[in-house]
């Protein structure tokens, strides 16, 4: 039987996750460690796995194993259950905020619920959250750019979000003094992306959201349990009132929490609280059973060593293969998360956001649209982002020397290829 036309079942015949460009298409067929096979049978090295939440790589035999034996005792019960529990005392163990914690399936809900205890806790309806930072899909959690048009998007829900600038110390506590009897919540990656926080830039959410009684949320949907066993609070010494997890913890099944105080969360009790919620996946056994194996391997000594170590290596190669290259080319690696930003000189993260927005979009897209071409075609799997500037590439504990210095050489040659170096010169 024909395959079946991806565009003409689904809108732009792809996934939203990896976008990439039309030329190239990839329908994967099975994943094992590093690897990921496609439907033709070509082989690449995946630095996609499931949008990062893999840390051990694709299908580890310890969570495969779990998922199998929970699958046949059950998946669905729309109730606790004992991997369930095991994790949700993982979780309360390893989080500085954590006494309590509520499940749901994805990132963007584990956001969504963190608002609207912080809305219940405070009275209060407003949401501070910064440029460039990304909460999941729904109206708070995509609205990043202050002066944006946000088709679908509420104008209510807008009148709601205030925008301040990662970093901007003096400004962003200017506006939580201004806003502090309307602000139920500021929300923060507190790694954002290619911006690592300054010092004393999280020192003074916590200082001012403390003083004024809001809600300070760490969103630590890519950081948790990846940048450190305790996250960015461990990482960071700052301990937010809420914090939200998801990719890693589900171990590639749809699960994600809020961690926070017993105060906060008990808002959320099914038992009457102001803030309860369901969904009927929320917690399911099978996911819970995945994110608790995921959790033993990264509970086991030498687990977060050996991800320093493929972090520095993976800085390394992509730094030399950039200079190789002979263009310009910046590598920010934070935690064991890659990106390759061409076109741009400099070391490391940057500043702010706006310091790490493409100086010309347009030049930055194609170069970036090139780029994902080649990588592709040379068996590099990692995620375009052509708005921002950058490729960016998850690492996990699959990933070994040889698999970061094919990447480096790979990377060398397509930055070498004729259609991207025409872009990356004029
Ligand atoms: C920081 C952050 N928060 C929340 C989310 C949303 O998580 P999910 O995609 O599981 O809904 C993402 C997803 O990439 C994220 O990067």
């Amino acid at each position: 039987m024909a395959r079946p036309d991806p565009a003409r079942l689904v809108p732009g015949g792809t996934l939203d996750e990896l976008v990439l460009p039309a030329e190239v298409s990839v329908v994967p067929a099975r994943g094992a460690g590093s690897r990921l096979w496609d439907v033709d049978g070509r082989e690449y090295l995946d630095f996609t796995l499931g949008g990062g939440s893999l840390l051990l790589g694709h299908a580890p035999p310890a969570v495969a194993a779990a998922v199998a034996a929970q699958a046949a005792r059950g998946s669905a019960f729309a109730m606790l259950s004992e991997p369930l529990l095991a994790l949700a005392e993982r979780v309360v163990a390893a989080v500085p905020c954590a006494e309590q914690v509520v499940f749901t399936a994805t990132g963007a809900e584990a956001t969504y619920v963190a608002l609207r205890l912080a809305r219940a806790a405070t009275g209060r309806a407003r949401v501070l959250k910064f440029e460039g930072g990304y909460h999941g899909f729904h109206d708070v959690g995509t609205l990043g750019v202050p002066a944006s048009p946000a088709p679908g998007i509420s104008p209510a829900v807008r009148a709601e979000i205030l925008v301040a600038r990662f970093n901007d110390v003096d400004g962003t506590a200017a506006r939580l003094d201004a806003e502090r009897d309307a602000l139920a919540a500021v929300i923060v990656e507190p790694f954002q992306r290619v911006v690592a926080p300054r010092p004393g830039f999280l020192e003074m959410l916590r200082d001012r959201t403390r003083r004024h009684g809001i809600v300070l949320i760490f969103d630590e949907v890519v950081t948790g349990f990846r940048f450190d066993w305790r996250g960015a609070q461990g990482l960071t010494g700052v301990t937010p009132d809420l914090a939200t997890y998801g990719k890693v913890l589900g171990g590639g099944y749809p699960l994600a929490a809020v961690a926070g105080p017993r105060r906060l969360l008990e808002l959320a009790s099914p038992r009457g609280g102001p803030a309860a919620f369901s969904g009927s996946q929320h917690g399911n056994a099978v996911a819970a059973a995945a994110g608790l194996a995921t959790l033993e391997a990264l509970g086991r000594p030498g687990a977060f060593e050996r991800l320093r170590e493929l972090t520095a290596a993976a800085g390394d190669v992509l730094q030399s293969a950039v200079a190789q290259a002979g263009v310009d080319g910046r590598v920010v690696v934070l935690g064991p998360v890659w990106h390759l930003c061409p076109l741009v000189r400099g070391r490391g993260p940057f500043e702010d956001h706006d310091a790490s927005l493409p100086a010309d979009p347009e030049r930055a897209r194609r170069v970036i649209d090139a780029l994902a071409v080649e990588l592709t075609r040379q068996g590099v799997l990692a995620f375009p982002r052509p708005g921002r500037g950058y490729v960016r590439g998850y690492l996990s504990l699959a990933h070994t020397e040889a698999d970061l210095r094919a990447l480096g050489e790979r990377v060398r040659e397509a930055l070498r290829r004729g259609r991207v170096s025409a872009c990356l010169s004029g």
